[in-house]
């Protein structure tokens, strides 16, 4: 699918519906009608990164790992977003990918079950989360992490992945059933998460990888694809009126910034190489509400 090709009615959320193809509103106006977040859940890096990485092969650097998750914090204070920060748990390295223990949508969070190496991960999530938030456990039978949950307008999309089943996805639509939220599940058969596959850009634009399949199921006003040799740049985050991308992508980066043009959208591009190293990007490092 190709840039601009889905040209539609996008519901907004409390604010009426903007027809694709009417006179154009002030990038301020667009701004504005991006749901607002306040908050962002973000965890430590545990010392154990390192050498669970390194027994893998994987060669991380601890210090700049901490320096690019600091910078990331930074990014999202300057979008507008307190950051509260959990102590890492050295039992589980990847305790740092909090995006993926639970799904909030205010006033409740959505507690997840998650792969093996990563099964320790929640409870103190889930702890943490009670501040704010009622929380909701799974079923049995069911997988779900977050970065399988896509949130698009008044759609919530669900990969079904190696990490999330179809009971996940059910718990999930019963979840969101309360919020009037919409649930669409999508197979993403060769990427970790959905959200590696795809994110939400806000402005009725998705941003996709070019060989991902699933994009048919999204009702977007327009898809932007990566370059077919940087599918990591697929994995922005959109905060208020700024857009974190992934540093170093020079094919797409420009593609990007047209977007951002177009709707009075900050680019923020963040250098994120030792979490990419872990199977990490952007949206892995924060809960947001
Ligand atoms: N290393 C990230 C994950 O396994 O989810």
């Amino acid at each position: 699918m190709g840039e601009g090709c889905r040209r539609r009615a996008l519901p907004l959320p409390g604010r009426g519906r903007i027809l694709a193809g009417e006179p154009k509103v002030s990038p301020e106006h667009e701004v504005r009608q991006v749901r607002e977040l306040t908050t962002a859940l973000m965890r430590r890096v545990p010392d154990s990164y390192e050498p669970f990485y390194g027994a893998r092969g994987i060669a991380i650097d601890l210090q700049t790992a901490r320096a690019q998750h600091a910078a990331y914090a930074d990014a999202l204070r300057a979008a507008g977003v307190r950051v509260h920060l959990l102590d890492a748990d050295e039992a589980w390295p990847d305790c740092v990918f909090v995006e993926d223990p639970a799904v909030v949508v205010p006033p409740r969070a959505l507690i997840g079950r998650l792969a093996a190496h990563r099964e320790g991960e929640p409870p103190p999530v889930q702890a943490a989360l009670r501040e704010w938030h009622e929380t909701v456990a799974l079923d049995g039978g069911a997988r779900l992490e977050g970065g399988d949950v896509l949130h698009v307008e008044d759609t919530t999309y669900v990969g079904l992945t190696a990490r999330t089943n179809a009971r996940g996805a059910d718990a999930l639509r019963d979840f969101l059933a309360p919020a009037g939220r919409r649930v669409v599940a999508v197979r993403v058969p060769n990427y970790l998460h959905l959200k590696t596959a795809a994110s939400y850009l806000g402005n009725g634009t998705l941003l996709a990888v070019p060989d991902f399949a699933g994009v048919k199921a999204f009702q977007v006003d327009q898809v932007i694809h990566t370059d077919a040799a940087e599918p990591v740049a697929a994995n922005c985050l959109r905060v208020n009126g700024d857009l974190l991308v992934v540093a170093g992508n020079p094919r797409t980066e420009p593609r990007l910034r047209a977007f951002a043009e177009r709707h009075g959208v900050r680019v923020v591009p963040l250098e994120i190489s030792e979490f990419q190293k872990g199977d990490g990007s952007l949206t892995c490092l924060s809960t947001l509400w």
